[in-house]
């Protein structure tokens, strides 16, 4: 994709939305060994901006995003939402919570239902919620496919008749249907073809502009974070050895970072 940065210029004012702590998890192996995927990672996703958390395979972001949304407990540290430290212990808290922060990971369209339609599938959240009866749910669909760029004729097909860029748009929509405070994109482009990925990351950075949407981008691909993204925290073996503006990623003296750019950048 094009190297030039693309996300929005940053407003004046920061407001932390989600802070985590020091937060660990650790997985007992078959092995009898520990295996620690996340060690004590503190950062702050700020209203309004994308943070973007680049490291190799294996580095433990999946597993941080994991604790974030609350889908697997941390072992040890602490997650603020909103200023508020989170304790979900209750079902009823949990499924609050989870309409918070919205998750597209790179195969997000195998959730679909193939027997759904579109304006079905986009609908869902708003069913289950009771917010939304049959019938409106094409208008529904219309609005939110604008918002996606895909035309209204979408909303009547099936999964299967999409490409993977439609798809993937598809399910940034659903994403945004749930009005959640952040959304979290885990891999969510990188099987996408170069053109495609590029289109779908500046639509993102338009809906951002034009709603103030929190995005966090999980990818190994640290040409693409740091072009999209106002901040990068980058991790290595569950660690976060670095943690700065966009802007100033390319004057880290953290080695490893210089190894991640230097192999994108060739400088
Ligand atoms: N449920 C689990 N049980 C055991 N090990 C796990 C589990 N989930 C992840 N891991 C391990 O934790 C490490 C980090 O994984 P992950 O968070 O998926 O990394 P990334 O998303 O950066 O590729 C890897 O070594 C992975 O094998
Ligand atoms: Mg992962």
């Amino acid at each position: 994709m094009n190297t030039d940065m693309i996300h929005s210029n940053a407003p004046s004012e920061i407001t932390p939305l989600l802070r985590v702590e020091n937060l660990c998890k650790s997985f007992d192996l078959p092995t009898g060994e520990t295996l620690k995927a996340c060690d004590s990672i503190s950062l702050t996703v700020d209203k309004g901006k994308s943070l973007g958390i680049v490291g190799e395979s294996g580095s433990g972001k999946t597993t941080l995003m994991k604790m974030m949304m609350q889908l697997i407990p941390a072992s040890s540290g602490s997650i603020y939402f909103k200023g508020h430290a989170i304790e979900c212990r209750k079902a009823t808290q949990q499924l609050d919570y989870h309409h918070h922060i919205q998750m597209v990971f790179q195969d997000s369209t195998t959730a679909f239902d193939p027997r759904m339609k579109i304006a079905d599938i986009l609908c869902e959240p708003l069913y289950n919620q009771g917010l939304l009866k049959g019938r409106k749910a094409v208008a529904v669909a219309a609005d939110y496919l604008a918002m996606v760029e895909l035309p209204p004729g979408i909303a009547r097909r099936y999964p299967h008749e999409l490409s993977g860029g439609q798809r993937q748009r598809i399910a940034i929509a659903r994403a945004l249907v749930a009005n959640p405070d952040i959304i979290i994109f885990d891999e969510a482009t990188s099987a996408l073809d170069v053109s495609v990925q590029d289109a779908v990351a500046r639509l993102l950075v338009k809906l951002q502009k034009e709603h103030g949407y929190t995005y966090i981008f999980v990818a190994h691909d640290i040409a693409f974070v740091r072009c999209i993204c106002h901040k990068v925290a980058v991790m290595h073996k569950g660690k976060l050895v670095d943690y700065l503006d966009a802007d100033e990623l390319v004057q880290s003296d953290n080695p490893y970072t210089r190894r991640l750019i230097q192999s994108v950048y060739e400088i």
